[in-house]
């Protein structure tokens, strides 16, 4: 794709199945990979791999100055960090609510706002948040799940216009069911027949790797009129 070559992008829950993925991706077009987690990466391909929980500002501020010193700037960030908690809103608890939309919307917030400044320094930037077919739709039982995606696809529509004219790009990423270490697990505590599977019109979950490559396209010069996108790359799940 156009214009990843060299390009210096820092991908969060990099150690996770899609983030693994986009790694892979990023790393094919020539880019040079800033991989963070709560779980180091151990991968030796990418020019930095940090430990850090992006609810946490200091945590996020000291890895990605890191990742920062080791390349010399980030030209694109991937805020794929995220958790679930699968059981009915009822015997949901404070402690899990909070938990799953500080991850992902927090999260989201923290890592973008970090980056932001050098992307408003050098004109121009990619940024690339996840939400969900969540995002737009009712999830049952991933209520905590869907309010937090929901958040971060506004949120990302919001920097989009904000910043959009300077030369930064960011859109948000909605993939369908994805077998990843988190959708074994919704769906090891899924009761009764697989609605969700069935819900997608492709028949199948995506590949993490359908997911990197429509990541790759966002942030490559090839998406260059794209902006604020709720990019639905879910097999038809949210217009059937
Ligand atoms: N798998 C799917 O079906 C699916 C569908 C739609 C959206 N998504 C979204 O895609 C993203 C990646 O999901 P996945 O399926 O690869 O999940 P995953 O569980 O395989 O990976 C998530 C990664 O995030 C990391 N992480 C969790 N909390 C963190 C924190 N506080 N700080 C830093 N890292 C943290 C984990 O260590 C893990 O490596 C998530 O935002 C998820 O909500 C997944």
């Amino acid at each position: 794709m156009n214009g990843l070559d060299g390009k210096r992008i820092l991908v969060t829950g990099a150690t996770g199945g899609i983030g693994r993925a986009i790694v892979d991706r990023l790393l094919a077009e020539g880019c040079r990979v800033l991989a963070v987690d709560m779980v180091r990466l151990e991968d030796e391909r990418v020019s930095f791999s940090g430990v850090c929980d992006v609810t946490d500002e200091a945590s996020v501020d000291r890895a990605f100055s890191e990742a920062e010193a080791a390349v010399g700037g980030i030209d694109g960030l991937v805020a794929t960090a995220g958790i679930q908690v699968s059981k009915p809103t009822h015997e949901l608890s404070l402690e899990e609510f909070r938990r799953v939309l500080e991850v992902s919307a927090v999260g989201t917030f923290l890592a973008t706002r970090r980056v932001l400044p050098g992307m408003l320094e050098a004109g121009a930037g990619g940024i690339v948040t996840f939400g969900s077919t969540a995002a737009v739709g009712a999830a049952p039982e991933l209520a905590s799940y869907a309010a937090a995606k929901g958040a971060v696809l506004q949120y990302t529509r919001s920097i989009a216009a904000e910043y959009g004219s300077r030369g930064i790009r960011a859109n948000c990423m909605c993939p369908g069911g994805t077998m990843t270490p988190m959708m074994r697990e919704i769906d090891a505590h899924r009761v009764g027949r697989d609605h969700f599977l069935e819900r997608h019109p492709i028949g199948r979950y995506a590949e993490p790797a359908e997911i990197a490559a429509a990541v790759a396209y966002l942030l490559s010069d090839d998406a260059s009129f794209v902006l604020g996108a709720a990019m639905m790359v879910d097999g038809g799940y949210s217009m059937a």
